[in-house]
């Protein structure tokens, strides 16, 4: 285990864990607000709605935080998302990465003509006596996948090194994501809806047609309106608006024409 002190900041990197959100859990009480966890390698990586998420050996990303002054639980993956976009463009100027809601990165694929996932982030509340405490928000982070490694990711990924055709220093990039990410909370903490604008300002499929699937299946194909002040997605079809919480939804991008979107310098 290394314990980093980066100026005022607690970053732990570990060389295996279980998943670095359960472990923060585990030691929630004991860890100062803010603190960062990050692992080489994770033995039980959570996705969301029960998912596995594979990490590698070394070779990825899997980064955890602990926030205690958050006004919504969803801003946990708000900030985390933000500090990863700032990491992200500041090691792969050339990458197009953008917020694919609830909680997702993704990347323009080699043709620009699709997107692809990079990254994923999973919150999770941590309760007291039915109070809550705070939030524990994880992302991971395809860094050094080769296109092989990707095949068993269960849904059509890409990685950074895919991106930038060369390999990226996992613990270099921890430690950038850790420095954006307690700038964002520091920014957060003046102004937290400066923050929120800006995340949303970064959720380029606003105002796109998308199609939303819902986990029984129903398919909503419509514009993409708005995110709601709790963090649900507003689709207006055929004149009818409907609100999706942040459950499993499909978001289905196929009908996005990426290179239009790069046109408009979107992305
Ligand atoms: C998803 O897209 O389903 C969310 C994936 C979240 C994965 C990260 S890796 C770091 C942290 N630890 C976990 O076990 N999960 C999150």
């Amino acid at each position: 285990m290394i314990i980093k002190h980066l100026e005022d900041l607690r970053l732990i990197i570990l060389d295996e864990v279980d998943s670095t959100n359960t472990y923060l859990k585990n030691n929630f009480d004991s860890l100062e607000d803010g603190s960062c966890v990050a692992a080489l390698k994770q033995t039980a990586g959570r996705g969301r709605v029960g998912r596995k998420w594979l990490t590698g050996d070394g070779n990825n990303i899997a980064f955890s935080f602990k926030a205690s002054k958050l006004k919504e639980p969803f801003h946990g993956g708000v900030l985390l998302g933000l500090a990863s976009l700032l990491m992200l463009r500041e090691v792969c100027p050339e990458g197009k990465f953008f917020f694919k809601w609830p909680n997702d990165i993704y990347a323009l694929d080699l043709t620009g003509t699709s997107a692809l996932k990079l990254s994923g982030i999973l919150s999770e509340a941590v309760w007291e006596k039915g109070a809550l405490k705070g939030v524990v928000s994880g992302i991971g982070i395809n860094v050094n996948f080769s296109e092989k490694e990707l095949e068993n990711a269960g849904q059509p990924a890409i990685s950074l090194s895919i991106i930038k055709k060369s390999k990226f220093d996992v613990i270099f990039l921890v430690e950038k994501l850790a420095k954006f990410l307690k700038e964002c909370y520091i920014k957060y903490d003046c102004n937290f809806q400066e923050v929120l604008d800006l995340w949303k300002e970064e959720n380029r499929l606003i105002g796109q047609i998308i199609e939303a699937v819902t986990p029984t299946g129903e398919a909503h194909v419509g514009v993409f309106k708005d995110i709601l002040p709790d963090g649900a997605m507003l689709l207006e079809e055929t004149g009818v608006e409907f609100r999706f919480d942040c459950g499993d939804i499909k978001l289905n991008t196929k009908r996005i024409d990426f290179k239009q979107l790069e046109r408009e310098k979107k992305l």
